[in-house]
């Protein structure tokens, strides 16, 4: 089937839905996502939003904490330009209704600012400790309201439809043109073409390359791959920020414990009950993020034990149970009462900050595709994202797309060429699901083990080399083989995971989030700029 729309939205987090919300009145819009409306690492996010609320903080002070945190690599006019606009993005979702908590000062009522690590004060607005399920929530219900929007669920996008593939005509200003993309209704078994003036990748991050994540089971990094495939440039994307604290349990899925609890006086032990973060940072259990990971990570190696503690019980007992609701309830499930017992943690991989680089307008290298959230690589993380910056970027940039798209969009209008529909070639049902399913464990596994924490030449090496004999084999299944979900995931994990491999290659120093051992200093004088990836050529049938 071909739907025709102005707006393609690919994804139903916080960039794609609030996005939606703002281009509706302007033109028809279909936002499709994978799962559900609600699955997306919004829906999960826990500690809040980084924005100026207080007339104790300043826009200096987070643009500070920044650029501290990025270690050289923000670009500083974003960084200006995302933190000032925070604060007016904050105010349109507390009048569309996200129930942000507020405690009493005085007679006064005012927000309940949080603490995360690497802010000098505090300033994370939140919604106790279910932020993202708040504001995923009411923004979906804005949007089932509006009738210029359509939501297709379990409709996963598998690659874009550019003008240089189909057009008759090049594109006469160089730049390709994106037109839409071939979508898999995942229900029906079968492929449409959506055909749009405007395309968002709005598709989140990359969690699932990892073996242990924090992330939910959508963050394949499908636009990131889309859009390399379609020739748009990719940046920074060996800075993945691991977050040292998920929960150690065989069910727990890697339940993320927030920094937030360390925010309140969380403590960092060994299994002996030692404190050991004082020995890496003067800022303890909230130095900045890649610090607390690598000093866990070394004191498991250095151990040989499986977990470190984390330890809130000194804290008073109601006061826990009213702050982190969903903490103390989801841990009291598998069997740790955090009020009376430390919580076994490990780091996960939780955040790319690299992405599909986008200009200030959350505009691609192709013209008429938009690149927002986690999927984008903006400038504002530099090699290391500041705690809660990223539900606070979504919202900027959906905003400041949303504002360019309209004016594009109420200029020239695309006649598409005639797009042929999805050709499956000659694939044929597979009975081989074992070959899909060998390969994602093990892509998974090779990316934890060789390009996990800290890495080392020879460990790149290795893991680019596997990465390269199992991209064939996908490739040639791929072709084989009628589409499915698990498929077409596969081929993004193996495409983002060669990705973050070349450019963990290409950075000859550590900074931020990047430790190789065999660079073990930071190289201002060479490497001080971001690491750019482009391929240039289409793999669309
Ligand atoms: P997402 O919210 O991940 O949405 C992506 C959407 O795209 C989903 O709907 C998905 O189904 C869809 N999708 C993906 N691929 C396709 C495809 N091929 N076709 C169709 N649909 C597709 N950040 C903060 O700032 N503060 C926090 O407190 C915080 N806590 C976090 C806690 C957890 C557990 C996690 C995992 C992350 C947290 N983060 C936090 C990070 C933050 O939540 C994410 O970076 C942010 O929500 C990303 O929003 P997004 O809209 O870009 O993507
Ligand atoms: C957390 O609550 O610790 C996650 C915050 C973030 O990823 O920004």
């Amino acid at each position: 089937m071909e739907i025709k729309t102005d707006f393609l939205i690919i994804g139903s987090g916080i960039a794609g839905l609030s996005f939606a919300l703002k281009v509706a009145p302007f033109g028809s819009v279909a936002i499709v996502t994978k799962k559900n409306k609600l699955e997306s690492s919004t829906n999960y996010a826990q500690g809040g939003i980084a924005a100026v609320m207080s007339s104790e903080d300043s826009f200096e002070e987070h643009i500070k904490d920044t650029l501290i945190a990025g270690d050289g690599l923000c670009h500083e006019e974003v960084v200006k330009m995302v933190v000032e606009e925070g604060p007016a993005r904050i105010e349109e979702l507390i009048n569309w209704g996200v129930p942000f908590t507020h405690k009493r000062k005085g007679n006064k009522k005012e927000f309940d600012l949080g603490k995360e690590g690497g802010h000098s004060k505090r300033r994370i607005i939140h919604a106790k400790d279910f932020t993202g399920q708040e504001v995923e929530r009411i923004l979906v219900d804005k949007v089932e309201k509006d009738p210029r929007i359509k939501i297709f669920e379990h409709h996963i996008a598998i690659d874009l439809i550019t003008q240089s593939k189909f057009a008759e005509e090049k594109a006469t200003d160089k730049k390709d043109a994106c037109w839409g993309a071939y979508v898999f209704d995942i229900e029906k078994g079968v492929v449409h073409t959506f055909l749009a003036q405007i395309t968002l990748l709005a598709s989140g991050g990359v969690g699932k390359v990892y073996l242990y994540t924090s992330n939910p089971d959508i963050a394949t990094g499908d636009g990131i791959a889309m859009a390399y495939r379609a020739g748009a440039r990719i940046a920074n994307v060996e800075f993945i920020q691991f977050h040292p604290t998920c929960l150690y349990h065989p069910e727990a899925k890697n339940f993320l414990i927030s920094e937030a609890l360390r925010g309140e006086g969380g403590i960092l032990k060994l299994m002996s009950g030692t404190p050991f973060m004082e020995k890496y940072h003067p800022l303890k259990d909230l130095a900045p993020r890649d610090i607390v990971a690598r000093s866990i990570d070394l004191e498991l190696k250095k151990s040989g034990e499986e977990y470190v503690l984390l330890d809130i019980s000194h804290k008073d007992s109601g006061f826990i149970k009213k702050r982190f609701p969903n903490i103390y309830k989801k841990c009291l499930e598998f069997g740790y009462d955090i009020t009376k017992v430390p919580l076994p943690v490990v780091p996960a991989a939780h955040y790319v900050c690299g992405g599909v680089v986008t200009d200030r307008q959350g505009e691609t290298d192709i013209s008429r595709l938009y690149a927002c959230g986690e999927t984008a690589c903006t400038g504002l993380h530099g090699a290391n994202r500041l705690a809660s910056n990223s539900l606070l970027e979504a919202l900027v940039y959906a905003h400041r797309a949303a504002r360019k798209a309209i004016e594009e969009i109420k200029g020239a209008r695309t006649e598409f060429s005639r797009i042929p529909s999805w050709n499956p070639g000659g694939a044929v049902d597979s009975d081989e699901s074992v070959v899909v399913s060998h390969n994602w464990d093990e892509i998974r596994r090779l990316m934890w083990n060789y390009v996990g924490i800290v890495v080392s030449n020879k460990l790149l090496d290795r893991a680019q080399r596997r990465i390269a004999l199992l991209q064939e084999e996908i490739k040639e299944y791929y072709w084989d083989f009628i589409v499915t979900r698990d498929l077409i995931e596969l081929r993004n994990i193996a495409v983002v995971a060669e990705l973050i491999i070349r450019c963990a290659q290409q950075r000859k120093e550590s900074r931020g989030l990047h430790y190789n051992i065999d660079f073990p200093y930071k190289d201002d004088e060479h490497e001080k700029k971001d690491t750019i990836i482009t391929q240039g050529e289409l793999t669309n049938p």
